[in-house]
């Protein structure tokens, strides 16, 4: 054995979904419609026509999912609330029924001695808030904290691990520039507006944490490093671009307090003088912030790029996943140490992490074969274990995602699942990889020694 990859004593090994991916049943018990239920409605907006009507079937099949996770051996699991099941119109009348569905949910983990990480806004807004302007309307950062409030009132306490907002980059870029995902606007004006007041809502959910939770809260970003394609400056600021575009737009206003001076520059005309004011809000002490890693881009300049003239470069001899995301466990410890060096030392989760590969069939009903996704998982997981020696205060891991579910606008078709989903029966199967991810945690790391 040349190197040994045991983690400390600790550390807390997860797996995470999302509530629209996976629960199905939308309008179950009186729950209000979602901005996704009605985008995944609209013909056209969803690969074959999938939608989250029945997804994994988990708001009725929880209890077997919590077994699920009780066969990997999970400390964690991470997962997200419908605010429309909690309050329907978004704001004001709570329905008991729907918020009984997350306390049942967390009673069941904790009986099996699984600790909850809930996250309030996984992309699932309340169709009624989008009315009233959604994500444009200074209003959200209120209505966020209202509901925020609901939750903390009803499981703080059950629930020690709170996160405000999901990755709000692809909220925006998604949502509101490019529209490949709901609400579905493509407008380069209201993207730096929906992602101000997102990091406004994140702000005033942790106000209203420290005035009625007693645990831990914190915020989840995606970070995709960006490295130049060559030394040119064109390059050279090209990456600088896209990295201050994709990581720091929220990171920097939500711990520093500021915007990176790249986004005016990206965004001319279209980006607002925010008031001085608002950065009191957005900036909250976090607990902890989730990082989700899936992969790195090589950028080079393209001015044909709106708004960003910035265009990936695909990488030769590199595996590329299903969603065509290039395998590079390095910038995941790149990302950590980057973290760590802009941010100081907060304690950091990798929140998500996994791959979506083709799966070949399930063999006799039991089990299925998926090397690269193992592989995958193995080489994150050293890199995880390597920035914990390099100084970073990592405290956990959840691999994304518990089952394949449904990966919002590309549907069924992008399977990331330790277990494998038969979305004709509901039938839930292992790959390979949730056994070798067992063996990890019950190695507590050992199972990566090489
Ligand atoms: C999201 C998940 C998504 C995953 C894979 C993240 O962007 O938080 O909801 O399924 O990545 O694309």
């Amino acid at each position: 054995m040349t190197r040994s990859y045991r983690f400390p004593e600790g550390f807390l090994w997860g797996a995470a979904t999302s509530a629209y991916q996976i629960e199905g049943s939308p309008l179950a018990d009186g729950a209000g419609p979602s901005i996704w239920q009605r985008f995944a409605g609209t013909p056209g907006m969803m690969a074959n026509g999938d939608t989250g009507d029945v997804a994994c079937d988990h708001y009725r099949r929880y209890k077997q999912d919590v077994q699920l996770m009780k066969a990997l051996g999970l400390h964690s699991y991470r997962f997200s609330v419908n605010w429309a099941r909690v309050l329907p119109e978004g704001t004001g009348r709570v329905n008991p029924k729907g918020l009984d569905f997350y306390s049942r949910l967390v009673d069941e983990l904790l009986e099996h001695g699984i600790a909850p990480n809930l996250t309030l806004f996984h992309w699932d807004l309340p169709a009624a808030l989008d009315d009233r302007g959604g994500w444009l309307n200074r209003d959200s950062a209120h209505w966020f904290a209202e509901y925020a409030e609901v939750m903390f009132k009803a499981l703080d306490g059950r629930v020690q691990r709170w996160a405000t907002i999901n990755e709000p980059w692809v909220v925006t870029d998604g949502g509101y520039l490019h529209g490949a995902l709901a609400p579905g606007h493509r407008n380069k004006y209201e993207a730096p507006i929906a992602a101000h007041n997102l990091m406004r809502a994140s702000g005033a959910g942790i106000q209203a944490y420290r005035a009625h939770g007693r645990h831990e809260i914190g915020v989840v970003f995606n970070i995709e490093p960006k490295y130049p394609h060559s030394q040119a400056p064109e390059d050279l600021a090209a990456a600088r671009r896209a990295h201050a575009y994709m990581n720091e737009q929220f990171a920097d206003p939500a711990l520093l307090g500021s915007y990176p001076p790249e986004l005016k520059e990206i965004f001319g005309e279209a980006w607002p003088d925010f008031p001085e004011d608002d950065f009191r809000l957005t900036r909250q002490p976090v607990d902890f912030v989730g990082i989700n890693y899936y992969t790195r881009a090589v950028v080079r300049h393209d001015a044909a790029q709106y708004p960003l003239q910035a265009t990936p470069v695909r990488q030769v001899g590199k595996t590329y996943t299903e969603t065509g995301w290039e395998v590079h466990e390095q910038g995941l410890l790149d990302t950590l140490t980057w973290f760590k060096q802009r941010y100081g030392d907060i304690p950091l989760y990798i929140t998500e992490n996994g791959s979506a590969f083709y799966d070949p069939p399930v063999v006799e009903g039991e089990r299925l074969d998926d090397p690269l996704r193992q592989d995958y998982l193995r080489r994150h997981l050293r890199a995880a274990r390597k920035a914990i020696d390099a100084g970073v205060d990592l405290r956990g891991y959840y691999a994304w995602s518990l089952l394949d579910n449904l990966e919002w606008s590309l549907g069924f078709s992008k399977r990331f699942g330790l277990y494998h989903v038969d979305f004709a029966t509901q039938r839930r199967t292992p790959k390979a990889t949730a056994a070798l991810y067992a063996q990890v945690i019950a190695s507590h790391g050992a199972a990566l020694d090489e």
